[in-house]
């Protein structure tokens, strides 16, 4: 190769092999392939050649140009590659969006709602930090009456009312039959009220806060039929028409007679195994309203009749799902919650 040219290229490597950053592209480009850039200048040297000279020249000077080109190319993507500027591929699939969902227990208080609104029962809300007398003296439990223990209560430190007593954290959805009677004044009430509850307890089947939802219907010649025909309608369309409730006799202050109401176990679907040991699950307490509540809500008992039940949202999802401990629910660990 000539060896003006040969020098040529030297230079140019040379030059390109310095270059560090991308915005100094342009202006090496141009003093090698501008105007008076290095082979514009070659170029003009061909008129002064002798003429047998003059065709290796010219084939000579395209092979450097190609060579420069060449190496100008893979200096340009080597500068890009290493700079934070990406190429993009429009072609690559779009990642997808990832879409929540609600919580497994919102998801049970939204279909809990659906299906009592299907019987009329409309969804209410009270006061989540209520009187003593709403959650307990309201309900046939008088002050220091030793039923009271079994809500393990966490009472408010502010000074207490001289007729309602102290404040407590709600330990029970009961707290809204009475209100609910004193603010629709006349029967027919179908209340549902679903609300966090608040006892100190913590295990398997137990969380500090947890969620109940009540139920409470008063109207003329109410029966026991009627509750448990209630009960059924829930029982088939929240757990499955092979699931099936029984009233087992208990005592509550607040209504009589009363039930344990329990459904049959999603397992083994009442025969009995590891998880149920007798074939039944409990799902909460119920009963005919006590005419005391109903007294205290302004309702004459002689005329009105009614039931009220009350059930926990964390055990019932367990039941139909058979998460085996409720306090998985409020660990907030996705690999659990993307499950449901
Ligand atoms: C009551 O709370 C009554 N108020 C129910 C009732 C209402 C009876 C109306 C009659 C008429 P009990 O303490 O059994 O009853 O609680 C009812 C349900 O709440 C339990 O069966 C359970 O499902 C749920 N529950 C109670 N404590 C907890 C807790 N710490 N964690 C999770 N769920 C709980």
């Amino acid at each position: 190769m000539n060896r003006e040219i040969q020098k040529s290229i030297d230079a140019a490597r040379a030059k390109l092999d310095e270059l560090t950053k991308r915005e100094e592209l342009d202006k090496v480009y141009l003093e090698i392939f501008g105007k008076s850039g290095l082979f514009t200048n070659l170029t003009k040297l061909i008129p002064s050649l002798p003429k047998e000279k003059k065709p290796v020249f010219g084939k000579d000077l395209n092979e450097a140009k190609k060579q420069i080109e060449e190496l100008f190319s893979s200096k340009k993507l080597e500068l890009i590659s290493s700079s934070e500027e990406k190429t993009v591929d429009i072609s690559a699939p779009a990642k997808k969006a990832r879409i929540g969902h609600l919580h497994l227990v919102s998801q049970a208080i939204e279909e809990i709602t659906g299906i009592f609104n299907k019987l009329g029962f409309s969804l209410k809300s009270y006061p989540e930090i209520d009187w003593d007398y709403f959650a307990f003296e309201a309900l046939n439990m008088p002050k220091d009456h030793p039923a009271r223990d079994d809500w393990e209560t966490f009472f408010i430190s502010a000074k207490p009312d001289p007729k309602m007593g102290k404040q407590v954290l709600t330990p029970h959805t009961s707290n809204g039959q009475v209100r609910e009677m004193l603010r629709a004044k006349n029967p027919p009430i179908r209340m549902l009220n679903i609300a966090r509850c608040y006892r100190r307890q913590i295990d398997v089947s137990h969380t500090p806060m947890f969620h109940q939802f009540e139920g409470l219907l008063v109207d003329k010649n109410v029966s026991i039929s009627q509750l448990k025909g209630t009960f059924d309608f829930f029982t088939t369309r929240f757990f499955g028409k092979e699931r099936v409730t029984r009233l087992r006799p208990h005592h509550f202050r607040f209504t009589e007679p009363s039930f344990e109401v329990d459904v049959t176990c999603g397992v083994c679907l009442g025969k009995g195994c590891r998880l149920c040991k007798s074939g039944w699950l409990e799902l909460g307490g119920a009963g005919m309203v006590h005419p005391n509540v109903l007294k205290a809500g302004k309702i004459d008992p002689e005329k009105y009749s009614g039931f009220a039940f009350g059930w926990g949202i964390e055990r019932t999802i367990a039941m139909k799902t058979n998460v085996p401990d409720i306090r998985l629910l409020y660990q907030n660990d996705l690999r659990f919650n993307e499950q449901f």
